[in-house]
């Protein structure tokens, strides 16, 4: 079976690649390396395609013979397409609906990734998927359209599609050290750099905090069987943590007390989150989440092991001039990547900062 993974050099994308190669899976990658970074499919079996979902040709290039897609390839920070919606727009809702008309073509299974962001603020909890959504960001926006777009195929096409809504995800290969780091590998890199821990706000805010593995598996499950479902799932596992919780587990693993700096709530920040799970349980009754203590101690092991960002190993999050990570060129000579296929018509040229790329807290109703 080939699966395309759109945006599989980035950290879900890594974890799900892994768990597709182990099930026998065939893996394309489909990445621009704006967020992701090759050394992150070091040593693994995949092709690599570098170029953009916003461009067509190479996307019907990646998919062709392909059996399902799942498409993670976004432009993830809330943060980012308050600056430039445009740009969210058209990587978030353009490049989805590229990679949906692409894959109408051969009737191409599509999973979609979306976010709990997209429940926007009010509301009760846990957020079932019936909830109403209230955008409160052009990347919220952005998740809702391709979404959309990903269930709007499948209802006048007939197209196999699922569209997930992820929530805050963490674990090893997240990357860290920007100024839009999610919460957990910024705690743990201030943590491990002896510095004081940033909380916005009082730090009793709740996330559905989800361990990378559990997504990944699930990702993987949904391509392989190439599920179809008329409406989003959420992929979490329903859980609800404080901020100070976290860092109450965090000493606990380190040994240590750890300093807390407390400032200002982010404006738009989301005070709770939690995912109703009945329909994952009832799509993937075999789904598994982590529990957040060993979560956690296998998130700072990772950490530990790999050095933090700068250090060899870690990805950086800073894109290169080339528009492509700082590990990007050694990672495809050196591992065992098919290389480079398509150079991206649309590659981008370098940002004048490492403005980063990730959902962080305040996107959180989260990630
Ligand atoms: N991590 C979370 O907590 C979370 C929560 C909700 C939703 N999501 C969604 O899950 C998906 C994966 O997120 P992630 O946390 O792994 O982020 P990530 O930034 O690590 O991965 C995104 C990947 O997409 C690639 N990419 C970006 N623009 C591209 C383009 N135009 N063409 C091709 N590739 C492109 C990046 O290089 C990167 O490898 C995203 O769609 C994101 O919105 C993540």
């Amino acid at each position: 079976m080939k699966v395309v993974v759109t945006g599989g050099a980035g950290f879900i994308g890594a974890h799900l690649t892994r768990a597709l190669l182990a099930a026998g899976a065939e893996v394309v990658v489909l990445d621009d390396l704006s967020t992701g970074a090759v050394a992150n499919l070091a040593g693994l079996p995949v092709q690599l395609i570098v170029g953009s979902v916003t461009d067509r040709t190479t996307v019907e290039q990646a998919c062709l013979g392909a059996d399902s897609i799942v498409h993670l390839a976004a432009r993830p920070s809330v943060a980012r397409s308050l600056l430039d919606p445009m740009a969210t727009h058209a990587v978030n809702a353009t490049g989805t609906l590229t990679v949906l008309d692409v894959a109408q073509r051969d009737e191409t299974h599509v999973v979609v990734a979306s976010s709990s962001s997209v429940y926007g603020v009010g509301g009760t909890l846990p957020r079932t998927e019936d909830a109403p959504c209230r955008p409160r960001s052009p990347y919220a926006a952005s998740k809702l359209a391709a979404e959309g777009y990903a269930l709007g195929y499948r209802g006048g096409f007939g197209l196999p599609v699922l569209a997930v809504r992820l929530f805050n995800v963490f674990g090893p290969y997240q990357s860290v050290g920007h100024a839009y780091a999610a919460v957990v590998p910024t705690f743990i890199e201030a943590a491990l750099s002896g510095r004081p821990l940033t909380v916005h706000g009082d730090g009793r805010q709740t996330r559905d905090f989800t361990y990378v593995s559990g997504v990944a598996g699930t990702l993987c499950d949904a391509a392989l069987r190439r599920l179809s479902h008329p409406d989003p799932v959420n992929i979490a596992f329903g859980t609800r943590t404080d901020l100070l919780t976290v860092i109450v587990e965090l000493e606990r693993i380190l040994g240590r007390t750890l300093p807390v700096r407390h400032v200002e709530p982010r404006s738009g920040d989301v005070r709770d989150s939690q995912a109703g799970t009945a329909t994952l349980r009832t799509l993937f009754p075999d789904a598994v989440g982590l529990d957040l203590a060993a979560a956690l101690e296998a998130t700072v092991a990772w950490y530990v092991e790999r050095g933090l960002p700068g250090a060899s190993g870690v990805p950086s999050a800073v894109p290169s001039a080339a528009g492509g990570s700082a590990a990007g060129a050694s990672g495809i000579t050196s591992g065992a990547l098919t290389p480079t296929v398509a150079p991206a018509r649309s590659a981008r040229t370098a940002r004048p900062t490492p403005d980063a790329h990730r959902e962080h807290l305040s996107d959180a109703s989260g990630g």
